[in-house]
Order: C-alpha cells, then sequence, then structure tokens
C-alpha cells in the first residue's frame, strides 16, 4: 500500500503531527509513505496512491486555504477508489475544526473513510503542542494503517 500524509502548518505543530503519524504508518507495515508540505505538494503527488492522509491547523474553524484548493484538484484527477484519514491542530476544548470539513470534502469526492477524524492540542496559536500529542498521533497513525490495511 501507498500512503501520502499532506498538512499544513505555519508554526511546525501540524508537521509534528504529520511526522509522527507516517512514523506509525511505518512501523504498522505501510511500506511506502511521503510526509508533504502543501506548499510543496501537487495534484501529482496523488497519482497512484491509495491512502491519502490530510491535515491542517484550524484557522476559523476550518482547513486553510491551500489545503483546500490542493484537496479539490487532487480529488478532482485521482480522487478514484482511494481511501482517506483526516486529522489537525486546534485549541483545547474547540469542538470543531479543520478535520470535519476535509472529511466532508473527501466524502463528497466519493473517497472511502478508514477511521474517524482526529485532532491534537496546541497551547496556543504558535504552540507548542499539548504534551503527549506526538505520542498519540504516532498511535493513530498505526490504527489507520491496520485498518487500511484489510480494507
Ligand atoms: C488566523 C488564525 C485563526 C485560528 N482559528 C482557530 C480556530 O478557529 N480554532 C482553533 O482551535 N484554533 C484556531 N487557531 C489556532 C491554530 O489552530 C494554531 O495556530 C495551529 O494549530 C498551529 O498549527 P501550526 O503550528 O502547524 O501552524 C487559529 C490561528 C490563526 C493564526
Amino acid at each position: 500500500m501507498r500512503a501520502i500524509i499532506v498538512y499544513d502548518s505555519k508554526h511546525g505543530n501540524t508537521e509534528r503531527i504529520a511526522e509522527a503519524i507516517g512514523k506509525g504508518l511505518r512501523e504498522s507495515g505501510v511500506s511506502f509513505v511521503t510526509v508533504i508540505w502543501v506548499n510543496k505538494a501537487c495534484e501529482d503527488d496523488f497519482h497512484d496512491i491509495d491512502l491519502w492522509v490530510i491535515g491542517s491547523p484550524t484557522r476559523w474553524g476550518g482547513p486553510t486555504f491551500k489545503i483546500r484548493t490542493l484537496l479539490s484538484n487532487a480529488i478532482r484527477y485521482e480522487g478514484k477508489g482511494r481511501r482517506f484519514a483526516v486529522f489537525d491542530t486546534r485549541y483545547e476544548k474547540v469542538h470543531s475544526g479543520a478535520s470535519e470539513r476535509l472529511r466532508a470534502t473527501l466524502k463528497k469526492g466519493g473517497l472511502a473513510e478508514v477511521i474517524e477524524p482526529d485532532h491534537f492540542v496546541v497551547m496556543g496559536g504558535n504552540g507548542p503542542l499539548k504534551e503527549g500529542e506526538e505520542s498519540r498521533a504516532e498511535a493513530y497513525g498505526k490504527r489507520i494503517a491496520e485498518r487500511a490495511l484489510i480494507m
């Protein structure tokens, strides 16, 4: 199985979560995992990739413009028959964030959801991540892999 993790990040917190999820995927047997910042990604990066993992910081309750734009193009050209999982970073005790919107977009595009979205807490706008969130992200990556490998 081939997987791509595309994330946006201004202050590095969502990037750290993306890398930890990537570690979890690799540890659980996904052999080909690319972790890529949205600014360096394009639709072609999704070509022949079975599992899409998409993450964004929460901005005004939703994903960043760059993630939304790339995703809608990727779905249009490469989305058929793919599986997905989504995550975001957000403040503590915020009940809705970027991942809910990403999930709705991918479902509407016809992709199959592997697992419920998860979110990871930042203690302030620039971070840091709440203690333990990177380990939780690695465990989330392992769960994504376990489910995707049997789907
Ligand atoms: C313009 C702006 C709007 C934001 N809106 C929200 C929000 O609606 N809900 C929330 O939980 N966090 C919000 N945040 C905090 C971000 O979630 C936080 O900056 C982000 O998780 C940091 O991720 P990064 O280090 O990967 O850039 C906002 C931050 C900025 C700069």
